[in-house]
């Protein structure tokens, strides 16, 4: 008898988490059963009551119920309490809900796979909502010299720099697309504006071979943001990469594996194609 886990989302029809994780079931050998749900735009609190009621375990949660499942929660892991939001919520042995959040990791784990440099690095991250306000705080942990948060909406990228701003390590700063100056390591696109075929202008700033141009969003085609960076001549990468470690991140709060996410990853990837 298989463990139930769901993602919940709306629309989630798209998804491809459950494939992500019959994969990492299948390859760790763990009992989990893992489907789709949609509980309507209004819906969540009584979808994961019932998720619940028919044996749940734990769950995804993906636009727009991120915020609602972190105040669900009646725990939060250190990275979804600075993040904001819960990706995964797992219902622990007392019968409480644990909230946690693997979206930094998971970009993290993925740039890292990359060879971006963000230690001691400079580092664009292009938007200033929820997306970006999630991975915020794993990548100041890796210690970037300099964090230039800068959005079409500038009051709300310095809100979010003022939020995450620390003396310590990295300088956080953010403002217009339009202040940005100068070379980054790696720039991240956690605009929506992919999903629009739109695209930030950045008149400014100057990409090179040894930048890693990284788009949050990913399909079976480049993105604009990516199609841009490539005519500037800079290395760029789709975000499928961080949906999978993200996911096998969850996997691993949960079940208490890490699945080997390369293989996944290759798999999902000719899928999409
Ligand atoms: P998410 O949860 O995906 O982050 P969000 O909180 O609505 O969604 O944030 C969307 C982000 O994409 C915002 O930074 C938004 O800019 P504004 O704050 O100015 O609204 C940005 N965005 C959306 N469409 C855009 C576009 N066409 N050009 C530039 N930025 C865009």
């Amino acid at each position: 008898m298989s463990d139930l886990y769901c993602v919940f989302g709306h629309p989630i029809h798209h998804s491809r988490s459950p494939a992500l994780h019959a994969a990492f079931a299948a390859q760790t050998g763990e009992a989990v059963h893992y489907e789709a749900r949609d509980p309507g735009p209004d819906g969540f609190l009584t979808g994961w009551q019932a998720f619940v009621e028919a044996g749940g375990q734990g769950a995804n949660v993906t636009v727009p119920f991120k915020e609602a499942a972190w105040r669900l929660a009646d725990q939060l892991s250190d990275r979804a309490a600075r993040a904001g939001a819960a990706n995964t919520l797992k219902l622990m042995p007392d019968g409480t809900v644990l909230g946690d959040n693997t979206d930094g990791v998971g970009l993290v784990r993925d740039l890292i796979r990359l060879g971006a440099r963000l230690d001691g690095g400079r580092v664009l991250i292009l938007g200033a909502g929820g997306a970006v306000r999630g991975v915020l705080g794993p990548l100041l942990d890796e210690m970037p010299r300099e964090v230039v948060i800068a959005n079409r909406t500038p009051d709300k990228a310095r809100l979010l720099s003022e939020a995450f701003g620390r003396s310590d390590a990295s300088a956080v700063t953010g403002g217009h697309f339009d202040e940005v100056t100068g070379n980054f390591d790696v720039i991240i696109n956690g605009t929506s504006a992919s999903l629009a075929g739109a695209l930030p202008a950045l008149p400014g700033v100057r990409l090179t071979p040894d930048t890693l141009a990284y788009d949050m969003m990913y399909g079976a085609a480049p993105t604009v943001f990516m199609d841009w960076a490539a005519r500037e001549g800079a290395r760029c990468e789709d975000g499928l990469g961080m949906l999978v470690e993200q996911a096998a991140e969850s996997f691993m709060t949960w079940r208490g594996v890490h699945p080997d996410t390369g293989p996944v990853r290759e798999a999902i990837r000719q899928a999409l194609t």
